[in-house]
Protein backbone atom coordinates (compact mmCIF):
# COMPACT_ATOMS: atom_id res chain seq x y z
CA UNK A 1 0.00 0.00 0.00
CA UNK A 2 1.29 3.44 -0.87
CA UNK A 3 1.09 6.33 1.64
CA UNK A 4 -0.79 9.15 0.66
CA UNK A 5 -0.47 13.10 2.37
CA UNK A 6 -2.31 15.85 2.06
CA UNK A 7 -0.51 18.97 0.43
CA UNK A 8 -0.35 22.03 2.87
CA UNK A 9 -2.91 24.64 2.37
CA UNK A 10 -1.49 28.55 2.66
CA UNK A 11 -4.10 30.38 3.67
CA UNK A 12 -3.10 34.22 3.94
CA UNK A 13 -2.68 35.36 7.24
CA UNK A 14 -4.11 38.35 8.48
CA UNK A 15 -0.80 40.13 7.93
CA UNK A 16 1.17 39.80 4.96
CA UNK A 17 4.57 39.70 7.03
CA UNK A 18 3.53 36.53 8.76
CA UNK A 19 2.46 34.71 5.48
CA UNK A 20 5.91 35.70 4.48
CA UNK A 21 7.91 34.78 7.89
CA UNK A 22 6.08 31.58 7.55
CA UNK A 23 7.30 30.54 3.49
CA UNK A 24 10.73 31.76 4.63
CA UNK A 25 10.87 28.78 7.04
CA UNK A 26 10.22 26.47 4.57
CA UNK A 27 12.17 27.29 2.44
CA UNK A 28 15.36 28.32 4.21
CA UNK A 29 18.23 26.77 2.67
CA UNK A 30 20.10 23.93 4.40
CA UNK A 31 22.48 25.73 7.32
CA UNK A 32 26.22 25.90 6.36
CA UNK A 33 28.81 23.84 6.96
CA UNK A 34 29.95 24.36 10.71
CA UNK A 35 33.17 23.45 9.94
CA UNK A 36 34.84 24.68 6.65
CA UNK A 37 38.27 22.81 6.30
CA UNK A 38 37.78 23.77 2.52
CA UNK A 39 35.10 25.91 0.71
CA UNK A 40 31.88 24.75 0.37
CA UNK A 41 29.91 24.20 -3.07
CA UNK A 42 27.14 26.39 -3.36
CA UNK A 43 23.48 24.77 -2.87
CA UNK A 44 21.83 26.06 -6.43
CA UNK A 45 18.06 26.21 -6.08
CA UNK A 46 15.78 27.13 -9.17
CA UNK A 47 12.48 28.97 -9.31
CA UNK A 48 9.90 28.98 -11.98
CA UNK A 49 6.41 28.65 -13.02
CA UNK A 50 4.50 27.16 -15.40
CA UNK A 51 1.05 26.31 -16.69
CA UNK A 52 -0.89 22.64 -15.72
CA UNK A 53 0.02 21.71 -19.39
CA UNK A 54 3.63 22.53 -18.77
CA UNK A 55 4.12 26.26 -19.96
CA UNK A 56 6.34 28.28 -18.93
CA UNK A 57 5.57 31.51 -20.90
CA UNK A 58 2.02 33.23 -22.13
CA UNK A 59 2.58 35.62 -24.80
CA UNK A 60 6.75 34.96 -24.50
CA UNK A 61 6.46 36.16 -20.83
CA UNK A 62 6.11 33.85 -17.57
CA UNK A 63 4.32 37.27 -16.12
CA UNK A 64 0.97 35.50 -17.37
CA UNK A 65 1.43 33.19 -15.05
CA UNK A 66 2.03 34.72 -11.80
CA UNK A 67 -0.70 35.49 -9.06
CA UNK A 68 -0.06 36.91 -5.22
CA UNK A 69 1.31 33.88 -3.73
CA UNK A 70 3.61 32.96 -6.86
CA UNK A 71 5.26 36.45 -6.00
CA UNK A 72 5.01 35.83 -2.05
CA UNK A 73 7.51 32.65 -2.82
CA UNK A 74 9.26 34.75 -5.74
CA UNK A 75 10.38 37.22 -3.00
CA UNK A 76 10.80 35.24 0.22
CA UNK A 77 13.42 32.91 -2.24
CA UNK A 78 14.98 36.44 -3.07
CA UNK A 79 15.28 36.86 0.15
CA UNK A 80 17.12 34.05 1.22
CA UNK A 81 19.74 33.88 -1.61
CA UNK A 82 22.99 35.09 -1.86
CA UNK A 83 22.98 35.89 -5.15
CA UNK A 84 20.49 35.52 -8.39
CA UNK A 85 21.48 33.92 -10.97
CA UNK A 86 19.60 34.44 -14.43
CA UNK A 87 20.05 33.85 -18.22
CA UNK A 88 20.57 37.07 -19.88
CA UNK A 89 17.72 36.33 -22.08
CA UNK A 90 15.14 36.28 -19.34
CA UNK A 91 16.63 39.33 -17.49
CA UNK A 92 16.21 41.06 -20.64
CA UNK A 93 12.50 39.30 -21.52
CA UNK A 94 11.12 39.94 -17.94
CA UNK A 95 12.83 43.13 -17.45
CA UNK A 96 15.04 42.30 -14.50
CA UNK A 97 16.41 45.21 -12.25
CA UNK A 98 18.88 44.75 -9.31
CA UNK A 99 17.51 43.26 -6.44
CA UNK A 100 16.63 45.50 -3.69
CA UNK A 101 16.63 45.34 0.01
CA UNK A 102 13.27 44.20 1.36
CA UNK A 103 12.62 45.56 4.16
CA UNK A 104 10.61 42.21 5.67
CA UNK A 105 13.69 40.75 6.17
CA UNK A 106 16.73 42.68 6.57
CA UNK A 107 16.92 41.43 10.19
CA UNK A 108 17.44 37.94 8.75
CA UNK A 109 19.81 38.76 6.48
CA UNK A 110 22.00 40.37 8.83
CA UNK A 111 22.03 37.64 11.34
CA UNK A 112 23.18 35.56 8.29
CA UNK A 113 25.73 37.84 7.59
CA UNK A 114 24.49 39.13 3.69
CA UNK A 115 24.01 41.57 2.10
CA UNK A 116 21.04 43.62 2.19
CA UNK A 117 20.19 42.62 -1.18
CA UNK A 118 21.37 39.33 -3.09
CA UNK A 119 23.88 40.29 -5.98
CA UNK A 120 22.81 39.45 -9.90
CA UNK A 121 24.61 37.57 -12.19
CA UNK A 122 23.82 37.35 -15.82
CA UNK A 123 25.03 34.74 -18.24
CA UNK A 124 25.56 35.69 -21.59
CA UNK A 125 27.95 34.05 -24.44
CA UNK A 126 26.94 36.54 -26.80
CA UNK A 127 26.97 39.42 -24.70
CA UNK A 128 23.93 40.37 -26.87
CA UNK A 129 22.72 42.28 -23.92
CA UNK A 130 21.65 45.78 -24.68
CA UNK A 131 24.01 48.94 -23.64
CA UNK A 132 21.03 50.64 -22.16
CA UNK A 133 20.27 47.59 -19.36
CA UNK A 134 20.36 49.40 -16.25
CA UNK A 135 21.49 46.01 -14.12
CA UNK A 136 24.41 45.74 -15.97
CA UNK A 137 26.11 48.84 -14.79
CA UNK A 138 26.07 47.73 -11.00
CA UNK A 139 28.90 47.21 -9.17
CA UNK A 140 26.57 44.38 -7.53
CA UNK A 141 25.67 42.61 -11.24
CA UNK A 142 28.23 40.22 -12.69
CA UNK A 143 28.30 39.31 -16.23
CA UNK A 144 29.31 35.98 -16.60
CA UNK A 145 30.46 35.21 -19.86
CA UNK A 146 33.38 32.96 -22.25
CA UNK A 147 36.28 33.53 -23.96
CA UNK A 148 34.57 33.50 -27.20
CA UNK A 149 32.54 36.31 -26.23
CA UNK A 150 32.70 39.12 -29.51
CA UNK A 151 35.42 41.54 -28.43
CA UNK A 152 33.22 44.15 -29.75
CA UNK A 153 30.54 43.50 -26.81
CA UNK A 154 33.09 42.75 -24.24
CA UNK A 155 34.25 46.06 -24.55
CA UNK A 156 30.77 48.02 -25.39
CA UNK A 157 29.66 46.68 -21.54
CA UNK A 158 32.98 47.44 -20.15
CA UNK A 159 32.61 50.93 -21.09
CA UNK A 160 29.42 51.18 -19.15
CA UNK A 161 31.10 49.94 -16.17
CA UNK A 162 29.84 45.65 -16.24
CA UNK A 163 32.32 43.39 -14.28
CA UNK A 164 32.67 40.67 -16.98
CA UNK A 165 34.04 37.08 -15.86
CA UNK A 166 35.13 35.00 -18.46
CA UNK A 167 33.69 30.96 -17.29
CA UNK A 168 35.25 29.21 -19.86
CA UNK A 169 36.27 29.20 -23.29
CA UNK A 170 33.21 28.32 -25.85
CA UNK A 171 30.60 28.42 -23.46
CA UNK A 172 30.02 29.04 -20.29
CA UNK A 173 30.25 26.88 -17.56
CA UNK A 174 27.87 25.82 -14.71
CA UNK A 175 30.83 24.52 -12.53
CA UNK A 176 32.58 27.53 -13.67
CA UNK A 177 30.21 29.89 -12.43
CA UNK A 178 29.51 28.00 -8.98
CA UNK A 179 33.54 28.22 -8.50
CA UNK A 180 32.94 32.83 -8.94
CA UNK A 181 30.38 31.97 -6.64
CA UNK A 182 31.84 30.39 -4.16
CA UNK A 183 34.85 32.77 -4.37
CA UNK A 184 32.59 35.41 -3.58
CA UNK A 185 30.99 33.28 -0.69
CA UNK A 186 27.39 33.47 -2.66
CA UNK A 187 26.66 29.53 -1.31
CA UNK A 188 23.11 30.32 -1.37
CA UNK A 189 22.27 30.45 -5.08
CA UNK A 190 19.29 31.34 -6.75
CA UNK A 191 18.59 30.21 -10.68
CA UNK A 192 15.25 32.10 -11.96
CA UNK A 193 15.96 30.06 -15.46
CA UNK A 194 15.07 30.62 -18.07
CA UNK A 195 14.85 27.16 -19.49
CA UNK A 196 18.21 26.86 -21.52
CA UNK A 197 20.16 27.87 -18.46
CA UNK A 198 18.07 25.27 -16.39
CA UNK A 199 19.00 22.74 -19.80
CA UNK A 200 22.51 23.33 -18.86
CA UNK A 201 22.74 23.48 -14.89
CA UNK A 202 20.68 20.35 -15.13
CA UNK A 203 23.41 18.75 -17.50
CA UNK A 204 25.94 19.68 -15.44
CA UNK A 205 24.01 17.72 -12.70
CA UNK A 206 24.24 20.80 -10.87
CA UNK A 207 21.02 21.24 -9.73
CA UNK A 208 20.41 20.66 -6.29
CA UNK A 209 17.01 21.53 -5.73
CA UNK A 210 14.14 22.88 -8.04
CA UNK A 211 10.88 25.19 -6.25
CA UNK A 212 8.16 24.60 -9.20
CA UNK A 213 4.67 26.79 -9.19
CA UNK A 214 2.19 25.27 -10.83
CA UNK A 215 -0.32 28.19 -11.99
CA UNK A 216 -3.87 26.85 -12.06
CA UNK A 217 -4.82 27.46 -15.52
CA UNK A 218 -4.06 25.51 -19.12
CA UNK A 219 -2.49 27.39 -21.44
CA UNK A 220 -2.13 25.01 -24.56
CA UNK A 221 0.68 27.13 -27.68
CA UNK A 222 3.55 26.11 -28.22
CA UNK A 223 5.62 27.69 -25.37
CA UNK A 224 8.53 25.63 -23.67
CA UNK A 225 9.06 23.99 -20.36
CA UNK A 226 10.89 24.73 -17.53
CA UNK A 227 13.80 22.62 -18.61
CA UNK A 228 15.63 23.20 -22.29
CA UNK A 229 17.53 21.35 -23.07
CA UNK A 230 18.64 19.65 -27.41
CA UNK A 231 19.88 16.52 -25.90
CA UNK A 232 17.86 14.25 -23.33
CA UNK A 233 19.39 14.55 -20.35
CA UNK A 234 20.49 11.74 -17.49
CA UNK A 235 17.27 11.00 -15.21
CA UNK A 236 17.59 12.83 -11.91
CA UNK A 237 15.81 11.60 -9.54
CA UNK A 238 14.67 13.74 -6.85
CA UNK A 239 11.79 13.63 -4.16
CA UNK A 240 9.07 16.20 -2.76
CA UNK A 241 10.12 18.22 0.01
CA UNK A 242 7.00 20.15 0.40
CA UNK A 243 3.67 20.78 -1.79
CA UNK A 244 1.84 24.11 -0.91
CA UNK A 245 -1.42 24.89 -2.00
CA UNK A 246 -2.91 28.97 -2.00
CA UNK A 247 -6.82 29.70 -2.02
CA UNK A 248 -5.85 30.59 -5.40
CA UNK A 249 -5.04 27.63 -6.60
CA UNK A 250 -1.53 27.47 -7.23
CA UNK A 251 0.39 24.57 -5.91
CA UNK A 252 4.00 25.52 -4.93
CA UNK A 253 6.28 22.17 -5.02
CA UNK A 254 9.85 22.07 -3.86
CA UNK A 255 12.31 19.40 -5.27
CA UNK A 256 15.61 17.97 -4.05
CA UNK A 257 17.72 15.75 -5.29
CA UNK A 258 18.36 12.46 -4.18
CA UNK A 259 19.81 10.50 -2.38
CA UNK A 260 19.54 13.06 0.08
CA UNK A 261 22.32 15.76 0.10
CA UNK A 262 21.11 18.50 2.67
CA UNK A 263 24.19 19.81 3.15
CA UNK A 264 26.32 22.01 1.09
CA UNK A 265 28.62 19.81 -0.81
CA UNK A 266 32.65 19.83 0.28
CA UNK A 267 35.49 20.90 -2.57
CA UNK A 268 38.86 20.70 -1.55
CA UNK A 269 41.13 23.78 -3.53
CA UNK A 270 42.36 20.73 -5.31
CA UNK A 271 39.55 19.42 -7.08
N1 LIG B 1 8.16 30.45 -16.31
C1 LIG B 1 9.29 30.80 -15.73
O1 LIG B 1 9.47 30.57 -14.54
C2 LIG B 1 10.37 31.46 -16.55
C3 LIG B 1 11.57 31.76 -15.92
C4 LIG B 1 12.56 32.38 -16.67
C5 LIG B 1 12.36 32.66 -18.01
N2 LIG B 1 11.16 32.35 -18.57
C6 LIG B 1 10.97 32.65 -19.98
O2 LIG B 1 11.87 31.87 -20.72
C7 LIG B 1 12.22 32.58 -21.91
C8 LIG B 1 13.73 32.63 -22.04
O3 LIG B 1 14.21 31.34 -21.99
P1 LIG B 1 15.49 30.89 -22.77
O4 LIG B 1 15.62 29.45 -22.53
O5 LIG B 1 15.41 31.41 -24.14
O6 LIG B 1 16.61 31.76 -22.10
P2 LIG B 1 17.49 31.58 -20.78
O7 LIG B 1 17.42 30.30 -20.12
O8 LIG B 1 17.38 32.85 -20.07
O9 LIG B 1 18.92 31.29 -21.30
C9 LIG B 1 19.57 31.65 -22.29
C10 LIG B 1 20.43 32.84 -21.87
O10 LIG B 1 21.49 32.41 -21.02
C11 LIG B 1 22.71 32.63 -21.65
N3 LIG B 1 23.65 31.55 -21.39
C12 LIG B 1 24.94 31.69 -21.18
N4 LIG B 1 25.52 30.56 -20.92
C13 LIG B 1 24.60 29.64 -20.96
C14 LIG B 1 24.65 28.26 -20.79
N5 LIG B 1 25.76 27.60 -20.49
N6 LIG B 1 23.53 27.59 -20.95
C15 LIG B 1 22.39 28.25 -21.24
N7 LIG B 1 22.29 29.56 -21.41
C16 LIG B 1 23.40 30.26 -21.27
C17 LIG B 1 22.39 32.84 -23.09
O11 LIG B 1 23.30 33.77 -23.55
P3 LIG B 1 23.63 33.96 -25.08
O12 LIG B 1 22.37 34.05 -25.83
O13 LIG B 1 24.42 35.18 -25.10
O14 LIG B 1 24.40 32.74 -25.43
C18 LIG B 1 21.00 33.46 -23.05
O15 LIG B 1 21.07 34.84 -22.83
C19 LIG B 1 11.62 33.94 -21.81
O16 LIG B 1 10.45 33.96 -22.59
C20 LIG B 1 11.26 34.07 -20.36
O17 LIG B 1 10.17 34.90 -20.18
C21 LIG B 1 10.18 31.74 -17.88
Amino acid sequence: MFGLQKATQLTPADDQATTLRWLAQQYAYPPLPSSPPCLPRPFVRANMVGSIDGAVTVDGRSGGLGGPGDKAVFRVLRALADVVVVGASTAVTEGYRQPSADDEFTADRTARDQTPAPALALLSRSLSIPDDFAPVAQPQTLVLTCASAPADRRSALTDIGATLIDCGDDTVDPHAVLDVCAERGWVRVLTEGGPSLLGSLAQADALDELCVTTAPVVVGGDAGRIVSHRDALPTRPMRPVSIITDDDGYVFTRWARTPTEDTYGHRTDTD
